[in-house]
């Protein structure tokens, strides 16, 4: 099912920036798609448009063939199109569960408990469920947002630089959840600066540069076009060893 959620000329403008302009994209069930490119790229306004927190200027964004680009946030949650975000957003003095659970509520689960166990399990945070947020590590944190995400049950994850300040066993942990999330059938899309991540996990890669698309294709093809490592790889070295 190619085009589950598809993108087409996607323009926005903030004032006199563009911040997009005509980006087409697709994602389908079982694949991963990374989102590259330098920072003030638009990959988070991308992010943005696809959940409903910014109306294109131009373009429309289709799920199961349907538009989504004039809906309110709550309801692209609600179709199951589910995103965590680039900074790290948990509920710091709940208990793991509830802040877990409040995810599975929003979309009328019957049974909230289960669906929060569930996700915290896939994520391997099910022994520290009884724990706040704010009592968790920052990757334990970021874990956690990504079980808030899952206990949506979502048809289509974005994740927004979900291995930002990870070691790299952390990084590791994060590259097989989302291979196991993928192989359930979700449809990721990733915007991520590990470059480490991105080629060990993406079905495809596709680069934005100043608002525009400037490549896509498999890992490989994108890491060897000279355009791409103008504009960004070449810029990142030593990027695959984490900082930290
Ligand atoms: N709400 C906004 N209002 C005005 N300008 C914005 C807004 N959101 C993003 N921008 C601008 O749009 C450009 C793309 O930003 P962003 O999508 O955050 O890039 P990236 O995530 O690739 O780093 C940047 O120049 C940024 O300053
Ligand atoms: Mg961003």
């Amino acid at each position: 099912m190619p085009g589950l959620l598809e993108g087409r000329g996607i323009t926005v403008r903030f004032g006199g920036l563009t911040a997009l302009k005509g980006v087409d994209f697709g994602v389908a069930p079982g694949e991963v798609l990374s989102v590259i490119g330098p920072n003030g790229a638009g990959k988070t306004t991308l992010f943005n448009v696809i959940t409903g927190r910014v109306r294109p200027t131009e373009g429309s964004v289709m799920f199961r063939g349907e538009a989504i680009h004039r809906l309110p946030p709550f309801r692209v949650a609600r179709l199951g199109i589910v995103r965590t975000f680039q900074k790290t957003e948990v509920f710091a003095s709940l208990p793991l569960m509830d802040g877990v659970a409040a995810g599975a509520l929003a979309r009328d689960d019957p049974d909230p408990s289960a669906r929060a166990r569930e996700a915290l399990e896939t994520v391997g945070l099910l022994g520290k469920a009884a724990l706040t947020a704010g009592q968790l590590s920052y990757g334990d944190q970021r874990l956690l947002e990504l079980a808030q995400a899952l206990a949506v049950a979502p048809a289509v994850l974005l994740l927004d630089e979900p291995a930002s300040g990870m070691n790299h066993q952390e990084s590791a942990h994060i590259v097989r959840l989302i291979g196991e999330l993928r192989d359930k059938g979700l449809a990721v899309i990733l915007v991520e600066h590990n470059m480490h991540v991105v080629m060990t996990i993406s079905d495809r890669v596709m680069v934005i540069n100043y608002g525009e698309k400037i490549a896509e294709g498999s890992p490989a093809a994108v890491r060897g076009d000279p355009r791409v490592i103008e504009a960004y790889l070449g810029r990142q070295q030593g990027s695959d060893a984490d900082p930290r």
